[in-house]
């Protein structure tokens, strides 16, 4: 049915705003040595190690897909190879599990290599985070884009990049995730200072980065995913290297933030960093409970080396 004459009439600058600020990209960059993960890391994409019985990249993937994006620019390095592998379609495995009659797999199969399009871009040299954001800036050209961290999970209701979507679709600036860490834990993350604006939402005044505790102006912490204006890209241009002589992104928004509002996001949901081992074996702990085939069986398993320990 179509829109009636009175109705675009009244709606048509609020349908135009939303057209103009609907996301169509996203960005994953996947390109990272993965220091903090050596030696697993050495050969294989820390984005690839499983979580319970799928590749971290594939969980972050479906975020972006379930927030409404198809058009995904991953952003990889030397020895990356097995991420394009595994949203390419392979053909010859897809004709034996046909033959097999292995249809659910098949399905599986086919879903992930169908669900986007996954475009790449080397990055030549890794100059860290924000010098890999740097590298989308001809494929994004002048559209407001998803930034997702390859290797961190985001569950929640609904899929934090759309709640950043939502934001951006009523504001029209960029828009930071942040979520609250112990306070013992700030020295770790960049943290917001900022201004209650609306419930979970805050007008970022600064970003400090590895505060001390007793210096912190919260316990808000960037979380891995962004809505970013292109206006990211000449500040990316123009910052200086930062710590670990690399290019950040926190330094980037900093200086955006001298030009424009930046909103930040205490989103609804829960952050797994893959890229750390303590980190990466909790998630797969709950993950694995929560698993609808697993959970079960590997929660008995649980009890019982909890009651026995592992020697029994
Ligand atoms: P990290 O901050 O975890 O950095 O990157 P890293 O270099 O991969 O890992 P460590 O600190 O040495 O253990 C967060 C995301 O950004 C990507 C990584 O692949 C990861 O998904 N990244 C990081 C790049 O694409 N390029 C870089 O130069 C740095």
């Amino acid at each position: 049915m179509g829109l009636s004459v009175e109705f675009a009439q009244q709606f048509s600058p609020y349908i135009a705003i939303m057209i103009h600020r609907n996301i169509r990209k996203a960005v994953i960059p996947v390109a990272g040595y993965g220091t903090r993960f050596l030696p697993a890391s050495k050969a294989q994409p820390k984005e690839m190690f499983l979580v319970v019985d799928k590749p971290t990249i594939q969980y972050v993937v479906e975020e972006a897909v379930a927030a409404g994006i198809q058009d995904i620019l991953m952003i990889i390095s030397k020895g990356k190879r097995a991420i394009e592998e595994h949203f390419d379609p392979n053909r010859e495995l897809e004709a034996e599990l046909e033959h097999a009659g292995r249809t659910l797999e098949l399905e599986e199969i086919r879903r992930i290599s169908s669900m986007a399009n996954i475009h790449y871009v080397w990055q030549r040299e890794l100059n860290g985070l924000g010098d890999a954001v740097s590298y989308a800036k001809h494929h994004v050209g002048d559209e407001a884009f998803a930034l997702l961290l390859g290797d961190t999970i985001v569950e929640s209701n609904t899929p934090v990049t759309r709640q950043l979507i939502d934001i951006h679709q009523r504001y029209g600036e960029s828009v930071v995730a942040f979520e609250q860490v112990a306070l013992d834990k700030v020295s770790r993350y960049g943290i917001m200072k900022g201004r209650l604006i609306e419930d979970g939402l805050y007008h970022i005044e600064d970003l400090v980065e590895k505060p001390a505790p007793e210096s912190a102006p919260s316990n808000l912490a960037i979380a891995g995913r962004y809505l970013l204006t292109p206006d990211i890209f000449p500040s990316l241009e123009n910052i200086p290297q930062g710590k670990n002589n690399e290019i950040q992104l926190t330094d980037a928004l900093r200086m955006l933030l001298q030009q424009k509002p930046i909103y930040g996001l205490h989103f609804e949901g829960d952050r797994y960093d893959i890229g750390n081992k303590l980190d990466f074996l909790k998630t797969n702990v709950i993950f694995g409970l929560r698993h609808a085939e697993l959970g079960a069986e590997f929660r008995q398993f649980l009890r019982l080396l909890s009651d026995t320990g592992p020697d029994e």
